[in-house]
């Protein structure tokens, strides 16, 4: 039942504030004045972590790549599962291995786990469905609690993928004495905030994104850039933009565009910039300018602070409120979901099934 919402994506992406707590009620506790994660492997003593995942689920675990590697000082071995079944990774058997999947039924994420499991690491299953077959076959299991995700593209998925991956780097990081009690607290809080932010800023940011979907509608080719964990999420805008618009849109690092994309940027191609004000700000604008020296039409999604320190006449802006750096993606996902969204709509697409996809893919 699609409620008062047009599409199932739509209801979907306005329903994360809820599941997005649901799924940190699990894997969260706060007692007195503690605040704890309630997840966690065997992350101790393991050399590496190796994760495992497609599509969106793959992006999720990219950005996970960024918090095991910072807060737990854990190297991360990350590929598709279609090319991390058959590359024959040197895994060391004391490794622990993640695999992330809305369905549970990838057909090559499930032959993943099995390659890992041959070889005697640890698994565990990111999974929205707990009756599934990843589930099933894992030595541990993490629920997203998204509930059922009917759209073909994955949003709420996508997000609670990301709670249950950060609750399981900062549970790695106090297991591995990377982070203090107190530092691992404040993360948590960090995390308990998301919900009240996305819900402010699924209400706030609507006028903006209508607008601006009206001119991505035009345009034939569209290209996302950012800077650390915001560099998965451009890959995440172009993949939702993609699947459900069909315009064609890529997701590059921002530091990257001088090696080539540079070269397609004039004034037919918006260029999105993800740049909350964090360590990377003053570098992703950098790279933004460049763009717009070249004539490309900027979109800057950033946050207050992002949004005073730059200031670019021929720029549109969305501008979300200031977050701790750990809940940036989640919050910085919505934009990016609700842009695709509205495009797709008023290009007259079916956004629920796209044309070519399928929501479970359970052949190679
Ligand atoms: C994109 C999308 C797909 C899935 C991918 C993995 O919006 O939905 O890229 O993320 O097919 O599916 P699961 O998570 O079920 O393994």
């Amino acid at each position: 039942d699609k409620g008062k919402y047009r599409h199932f994506m739509e209801k979907e992406i306005h329903e994360q504030p809820e599941v997005v707590a649901r799924a940190l009620g699990y894997h969260t506790s706060f007692e007195g004045n503690r605040a704890d994660t309630t997840s966690c492997m065997d992350f101790a003593g393991i050399p590496s972590l190796a994760i495992s995942a497609c599509g969106t689920a793959y992006l999720a675990g990219l950005i996970a790549k960024y918090w095991f590697e910072r807060y737990a000082r854990l190297p991360v071995e990350i590929d598709v599962a279609s090319e991390f079944r058959y590359r024959e990774i040197p895994l060391p058997p004391q490794s622990a291995a993640l695999f992330i999947s809305q369905s549970g039924e990838t057909a090559d994420t499930l032959a993943s786990l099995r390659y890992c499991k041959a070889r005697g690491l640890k698994t565990g299953a990111v999974v929205n469905s707990r009756e599934s077959s990843i589930a099933r076959e894992a030595d541990a299991v993490f629920p997203i609690f998204a509930g059922p995700e009917i759209g073909v593209a994955s949003t709420k998925a996508f997000t609670c993928q990301l709670v249950a991956l950060a609750t399981l780097a900062i549970g790695a990081a106090r297991a591995r004495g990377t982070a203090t009690q107190d530092e691992a607290k404040a993360l948590v809080t960090s995390l308990a905030e998301m919900p009240g932010v996305m819900g402010r800023v699924l209400n706030s940011i609507k006028p903006d994104v209508e607008l601006l979907s009206r001119e991505l509608s035009k345009c034939h080719d569209v290209l996302y850039i950012g800077r650390g964990t915001s560099f998965p999420l451009a890959m995440e805008g172009a993949l939702k933009l993609k699947e459900i618009s069909y315009i064609h849109a890529e997701g590059y690092a921002a530091g990257e565009l001088k090696h080539g994309p540079l070269a397609l940027v004039d004034e037919n191609m918006p260029v999105i910039v993800i740049a909350p004000h964090d360590r990377f700000f003053d570098k992703t604008v950098s790279n933004m300018q460049e763009a717009a020296a070249r004539g490309g039409r900027i979109i800057l999604i950033t946050d207050e602070k992002g949004a005073a320190a730059s200031k670019l006449d021929t720029m549109h802006t969305i501008v979300l409120p200031v977050v701790d750096e750990i809940i940036a993606p989640m919050i910085f996902a919505l934009p990016i979901q609700l842009l695709a969204y509205h495009t797709a709509v008023l290009m007259g697409k079916d956004v629920d099934q796209p044309r070519n996809l399928a929501k479970s893919v359970t052949v190679e």
